[in-house]
């Protein structure tokens, strides 16, 4: 487009001069010619005049040998004379018999002459068919006129010498306009390439190559402007990557945060959203951004908490109630943001759900414990009194209640070291790892249970192989484990129950098996035996009185060794629990 506009106005211009040029010179060539042919025949004229002068002596018409002497003459000067009388009259003529001439008086050049003065006229001579040139003389004797010499000469000479002036003007004109057109051709290339270059550079600019160059080949103000773009892109690729850079590291930091991070404008359009917000509104960052809050997330008690920060410009920070799916707690910290040209606020959201059920728990934990001191120490304080009272006295009585009173303490003392060995799982005890043999472990269990078994004379049947390999585990935590099932088995089976032990193993595992035919547990009650203070027969006001902590013990402990523990019941029937513990 460029190189074509400096290409045509290349060309016009060496048109135009060219034109001028030749135009100029045929113009000032013609007036030379005319000039030089004019002062020659006024020269001729002068001359011829002198020669003819005494042949008009006494004012007398001269014979017709004049003619032929004129004739001569115009030979010499090779231009037409021709003699005219004061009327006007031809008296000879080199071209022409005078009688075939009309009247030459009213021509320019004659009255001129009549005048005394040199007559002179160019114009096309119908009787020549060609343009002359006419110089006219008077002819003076004694100090009178008595005739007008006129000479002419035809000027298609000087037709001929324009053509060829022109023919020669314009072939050089013409070698002229091919040079230029290949000059033109060259320079409009040479200027307009560095320019297409950096429009080429700038394009791609535009469409986001930032580490375009355009190669410095021109000079001049094209070179200037190459490098300064150059330069301009350099800095521009620089400046964005540090803004990139720095957008990466935000978005990171903003996608690794835990807690839900929105920002807003001025009118509360969402301008920024971090991963988190995104899962907890179900939203996508691409549809919310630059739009309404409410809109967006559709809950208003966040928005009117947010409008207030952008509005009064004050942090603020409280608990707020969000249902999605589910319900959940958060803590909101809104801070007011204020840039230079925009202003709004961001909203912080920290999920306190589980922190708050934690502390519900751990209140009903101490409600619970209390609870369960509580009555042991109530029917203890009662008793003493009784005793106080009077029932001392009594050797049977006596004994009586502080049989009573010995029991409560058992039970407080096995809650109180429960509750410390839970303290001590919870605190991270370390399981001390070795080889143990669990044949030996069952054993172990059973003599510590015997006096019970033996109290409401249960059947134990045992279905353990001959040798087992040790496996790598802790023989405290295992041997709590069998402790705590089999007393169960004990307690919560009629007397002359059946209660069964295996022991078996797969390649990376064995499996204790524990089973009674006691009182089993309902159905919708299995989930919950494992939670602490848990005991089905609390509900139904039963004699057996545990603590409740055993199970929840037991679940602890497996999980800490690695393994699990599955229960199977049915009311009335029995119960049987397993429980897998990895080798090593
Ligand atoms: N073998 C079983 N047969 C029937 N019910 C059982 C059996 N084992 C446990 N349960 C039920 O599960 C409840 C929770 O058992 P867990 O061992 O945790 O507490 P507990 O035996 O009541 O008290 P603790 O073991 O602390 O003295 C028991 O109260 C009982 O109702
Ligand atoms: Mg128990």
């Amino acid at each position: 487009m460029l190189r074509r506009d400096i290409f045509i106005t290349y060309m016009i211009i060496v048109l135009i001069s060219l034109s001028i040029t030749g135009f100029v010179t045929v113009k000032s060539v013609e007036k030379y010619f005319i000039k030089n042919t004019e002062d020659t025949l006024i020269t001729h004229a002068n001359v011829l005049r002198g020669i003819l002068a005494p042949e008009f002596k006494a004012q007398q018409i001269p014979s017709t040998a004049i003619n032929e002497k004129i004739r001569k003459l115009s030979n010499d000067i090779e231009a037409r004379i021709t003699l005219v009388d004061l009327n006007g009259q031809v008296i000879a003529d080199t071209e022409r018999s005078p009688d075939e001439l009309e009247n030459h008086g009213n021509r320019p050049e004659i009255e001129m002459a009549y005048r005394g003065k040199i007559g002179k006229s160019i114009r096309y001579s119908s009787s020549m068919g060609t343009e002359m040139m006419y110089i006219a003389v008077p002819v003076i004797n004694d100090g009178s006129i008595s005739a007008v010499l006129r000479l002419a000469l035809p000027l298609s000479q000087m037709g001929r010498l324009s053509k060829y002036i022109w023919g020669v003007i314009l072939s050089s004109n013409l070698t002229g306009l091919i040079i230029s057109f290949i000059m033109s051709t060259i320079f409009s290339r040479r200027i307009t390439k560095p320019i297409e270059e950096v429009a080429q550079a700038a394009k791609g600019i535009a469409q986001g190559n930032y580490d375009m160059k355009i190669p410095v080949t021109a000079t001049g103000e094209i070179k200037v402007l190459a490098e300064s773009f150059n330069h301009m892109a350099e800095n521009l690729y620089k400046t964005i990557s540090e803004l990139k850079e720095g957008k990466d590291k935000t978005e990171a930091v903003l996608g690794s945060m835990t807690e839900s991070l929105v920002a807003v404008d001025d009118k509360c359009r969402i301008i920024m959203v971090n991963s988190a917000a995104e899962k907890l509104f179900k939203i996508k960052r691409e549809k919310v951004l630059g739009r309404h809050l409410l809109e967006m997330l559709r809950n208003r008690e966040l928005y009117d908490l947010v409008k207030d920060v952008v509005k009064n410009k004050k942090y603020m920070s409280q608990e707020l109630k969000i249902i999605t799916s589910e319900e959940k707690i958060f803590y909101i910290n809104i801070v007011p943001i204020s840039g230079e040209k925009s202003s709004g606020a961001v909203a912080i959201l920290r999920d306190i759900t589980d922190l708050r059920k934690l502390e519900k728990v751990r209140t009903e934990f101490v409600a619970n414990v209390s609870h369960e001191l509580k009555t042991p120490l109530t029917s203890i304080a009662g008793f003493v009194e009784t005793l106080l009272d009077g029932a001392y006295k009594s050797q049977d009585h006596c004994l009586y209640f502080l049989n009573i009173i010995k029991l409560e303490t058992d039970r407080m003392t096995r809650l109180i070291n429960e509750l410390l060995y839970f303290s001590r799982i919870e605190a991270g005890i370390s399981f001390k790892k070795t080889h143990v043999d669990l044949i030996e472990v069952v054993m172990k269990a059973l003599s510590v249970l015997q006096t019970a078994i033996k109290e409401k004379r249960h059947k134990v049947n045992l279905d353990l192989p001959d040798t087992i390999k040790p496996i790598l585990s802790d023989e405290d935590s295992l041997l709590q484990i069998v402790i705590n099932l089999l007393d169960n088995a004990i307690k919560y089976t009629p007397d002359e129950g059946k209660i069964h032990i295996a022991l078996a193993e797969t390649h990376d595992e064995v499996i204790i098996t524990i089973a009674d035919n006691g009182v089993g547990i309902a159905e919708n009650e299995l989930d919950r035996i494992f939670e602490r203070f848990y005991r089905v027969d609390r509900a139904r006001g039963g004699k057996i009185r545990g603590t409740g902590l055993g199970l929840a013990m037991v679940k602890h402990l497996v999980k800490g060794l690695g393994g699990k523990i599955t229960v199977d019941s049915e009311l009335g029937k029995g119960t049987t629990f397993r429980i897998f513990i990895p080798k090593a």
